[in-house]
């Protein structure tokens, strides 16, 4: 089966490298040359485990190809996933600007020899698989093989001689619409999409959502050899297909995305009520994660969610709630209560230190999560930018980010550390603001004798606070 992948980010690259390894023919398409370049030479522009190698893999057995030129690259495949970047504006409503551009071109240049099933993978506010439809039909309306074979068929309906072909050429017979929103987490991507807790597919025409479910077979039934990478987790036999709407695809994505915001929103909510009664919210946790209606994950209190999905997500469906005059208020409250607690690291170092101004303050992380170099919403960025604002001077380490930072930070007036050790020298306090697993296991005694004086913020309650207030350190963290 022939695959094109329209923009090569987080998403479409792991989702037509990791189709590529079960065999299909994919070329990848991103206007950005110098990805495309690093792809070719076998590099991936981003960091995710195990996608190196099987980029890699895929280049060397030929079925993987990247591209920029976007005519004719789709000229073999039969699936075409669009997968760029939907960004917030200002006001919250998703920029589909970059949507609306790869759905005129596809239109503009598709050739019009078979029949393309387009399939929205980007998160895309709902009602957008049938504007996408718009958008291809109004490029097929521009595209010459279109209207040459167009005005061949309406040229036969004018003599009558082929009855038979008279309604032959509709846009669905060159193409059909469907939703499959994307559910990987950055970090785990590979592994997600081999093992998927499901499949949504959206589509108004049984033949599209037939092709995608035919598509992803391997995925469905586990019949592929797990990558090394990405062993099969024990007992996962089958995938289950959500097969739905267009409309209903689309709100799954979002109603998800809000769910767990709102999740973790609540945890942190939990955690400010327990910091003033004396609970700790990791034992609180415990005990109500273990209720089978609502379960541990995603409840992890700390200086809030970030990254590239959850923040524009949120926004997005509360612009569309509000399009059609719904407010939508526990929405509007999953983003208040993590808006302040972005603030909730700076507030502890005020408490300790009293003295922001000219203190030396280590943050250990920078991407939004570990096991990625995003960027993209990181808490780490605003706590920087708050503690440069109050005059103090800022260090930073990430074990994957600090490269990627500098580059697309250049103007962040921080200093770069090359280890958790380097970070701490001279240091008044240190925060941990990614939970990456190298600060679980930090040496705190020698980061102790480097630092100027022994504070630590856990900012994702990681570290055990007998051990390090044992050290000398004075100790807090997030709801305990
Ligand atoms: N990142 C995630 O974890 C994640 C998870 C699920 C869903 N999503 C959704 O998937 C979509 C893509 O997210 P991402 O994180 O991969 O974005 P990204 O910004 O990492 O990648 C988007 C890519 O599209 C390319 N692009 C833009 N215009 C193009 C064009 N005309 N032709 C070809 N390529 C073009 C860009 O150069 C870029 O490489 C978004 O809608 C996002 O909300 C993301």
């Amino acid at each position: 089966m022939e695959v094109c992948v329209l923009g090569t980010g987080y998403v479409g690259l792991v989702t037509g490298t990791c189709l590529s390894y079960l065999g299909r023919n994919v070329v990848c398409v991103d206007i950005d040359e110098r990805k495309i370049k690093m792809l070719r030479d076998g590099r991936s522009p981003i960091y995710e485990p195990g996608l190196d190698q099987m980029i890699h893999t895929g280049l060397q057995r030929g079925n993987l190809r990247f591209t920029t030129e976007l005519a004719g690259s789709f000229k073999a495949s039969e699936i075409i996933f669009i997968a760029v970047g939907t960004p917030p504006q200002p006001s919250g409503k998703a920029d589909l600007s970059y949507v609306k551009t790869v759905a005129q071109e596809v239109g503009r240049a598709l050739d019009c020899e078979r029949r393309r099933v387009i399939v929205n993978k980007s998160t895309v506010p709902i009602g957008s698989g049938n504007w996408v439809e718009m958008l291809v039909k109004e490029g097929l309306n521009e595209n010459p093989a279109y209207r040459q074979k167009f005005s061949s068929v309406a040229g036969e309906r004018d003599s009558s001689r082929t009855s038979r072909r008279l309604d032959g050429l509709k846009p669905e017979d060159i193409f059909l619409i469907a939703s499959n929103p994307e559910f990987l987490r950055e970090g785990s991507a590979i592994t997600d999409t081999f093992y998927p807790d499901r499949i949504v597919i959206g589509a108004t025409n049984s033949y599209a959502a037939e092709r995608l479910r035919a598509l992803y077979e391997p995925i469905v039934e586990q019949t592929f050899i797990a990558p090394a990478s990405a062993p099969r987790p024990s007992g996962f036999t089958a995938v289950p297909v959500v097969t739905t709407d267009l409309a209903s695809a689309e709100m799954i994505k979002y109603a998800a995305n809000a769910f767990l915001a709102t999740k973790i929103s609540f945890a942190n909510e939990i955690a400010n009520i327990c910091e003033r009664v004396g609970a700790d919210i990791k034992e609180v946790v415990r005990g109500f994660g273990l209720d089978s209606r609502i379960g541990p994950k995603f409840l992890n209190a700390g200086v809030g969610w970030g990254g590239s999905c959850f923040g524009k997500d949120v926004s997005a469906l509360i612009d569309i709630a509000r399009e059609y005059g719904y407010e939508p208020s526990l929405l509007h409250s999953t983003v208040e209560v993590n808006r302040r607690q972005r603030q909730v690291a700076v507030q502890k170092l005020q408490e300790v230190l009293k003295i922001i101004k000219g203190k030396t303050i280590g943050l250990l992380g920078l991407a939004f999560k570990p096991e990625t170099d995003d960027l993209r919403d990181a808490p780490a960025l605003e706590i920087a930018r708050q503690l440069i604002a109050m005059d103090a001077r800022v260090k930073v380490y990430d074990p994957i980010a600090n490269e990627v930072c500098r580059q697309q930070h250049p103007d962040l007036k921080v200093e770069y550390a090359d280890t958790a050790l380097q970070l701490a020298e001279d240091c008044d306090a240190i925060v941990i603001v990614t939970e990456w697993e190298e600060f679980r296991h930090l040496e705190f005694k020698k980061i102790g004798e480097v630092m100027n004086g022994k504070v630590l913020i856990d900012g994702r309650n990681v570290v055990d606070p007998d051990a390090v207030e044992a050290l000398g350190f004075k100790y807090r963290g997030i709801g305990r």
